[in-house]
């Protein structure tokens, strides 16, 4: 890896503690105006000052995000489907490398979705993006997105996060499960959670513990933080979490909910 691309990453899985959090608010990029994320900007601003980077649309990052910020942008560069569509494996690459350095973005991620209806399309995507990036020192982050069909278990994350990092992403996102150990394990590049759907705060937390615990750098929250009645607390407590190995029991307390 050269040294741009170390940095880069760097700036995203903060190098004292090897962690990271990342704040996920990329969500309409296919489900349009998710709840929470109405006015982007607004959702955003509050919590930025504690998210060690940003993944996000390039529309919502020119209107919503001041360019004066110094938080790392990751930038969603796979869509062009929508929940109405015909099959939400049909993505394409839907920003340009030269865009992404022009926004001066610290990484950028696209959907891979294996063993779905577009499986091959999404790997392709994933393929040619590296390539891409690796000319110019950007780390690619790969999202193991799931299928409506698709068992979200440690046998087929593994499969995922696996086939993401042999085809050259730097870092993966995917879902926590039973026997995550597994997946972290066979998957040679620095693994990341998401979130999920909105459950109850004590519960997400539990999850980030147990992500990192078992062998997560970190986790890509959207919906658990933003959709919290308390975002900024919700944020903090994960962080503690994450960078401090606090206890999810102990944090929860501090939460205005
Ligand atoms: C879907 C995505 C998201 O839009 C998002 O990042 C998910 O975050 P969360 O599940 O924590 O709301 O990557 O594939």
């Amino acid at each position: 890896m050269d040294w741009g691309m170390k940095n880069r990453l760097s700036q995203i899985i903060k190098p004292d503690t090897n962690r990271t959090v990342m704040l996920a608010v990329d969500h309409g990029y296919f489900l349009g105006p998710t709840s929470g994320l109405e006015e982007p900007a607004k959702t955003i601003e509050p919590l930025l000052p504690y998210a060690d980077s940003l993944m996000l649309t390039r529309g919502v990052l020119r209107v919503s995000v001041n360019p004066g910020s110094s938080t790392p942008i990751v930038l969603r560069v796979s869509g062009g489907n929508s929940i109405l569509g015909e099959d939400l494996s049909k993505e394409a690459i839907t920003v340009s490398v030269k865009d992404a350095i022009r926004l001066n973005v610290s990484a950028v991620a696209l959907s891979i979705y294996v063993g779905s209806k577009y499986e091959h399309q999404t790997l392709k995507n994933l393929a040619t993006l590296v390539s891409e990036c690796e000319e110019y020192g950007i780390p690619v982050l790969a999202v193991t997105a799931v299928g409506k069909e698709m068992v979200r278990d440690a046998r087929y994350l593994s499969l995922a996060c696996r086939i993401a990092a042999e085809i050259g992403a730097h870092f993966v996102k995917t879902y926590y499960c039973e026997d995550f150990q597994k997946v972290v394990k066979t998957c040679p590049v620095p693994v990341v959670i998401a979130g999920g759907k909105k459950i109850a705060e004590k519960d997400a937390l539990k999850l980030a513990y147990n992500a990192v615990k078992d062998g997560a750098v970190g986790v890509d929250m959207g919906r658990n933080i933003f959709q919290s009645k308390d975002p900024v607390g919700m944020i903090k407590a994960v962080r503690q979490i994450v960078h401090e190995n606090a206890k999810p029991e102990d944090v929860f307390r501090s939460l205005k909910l």
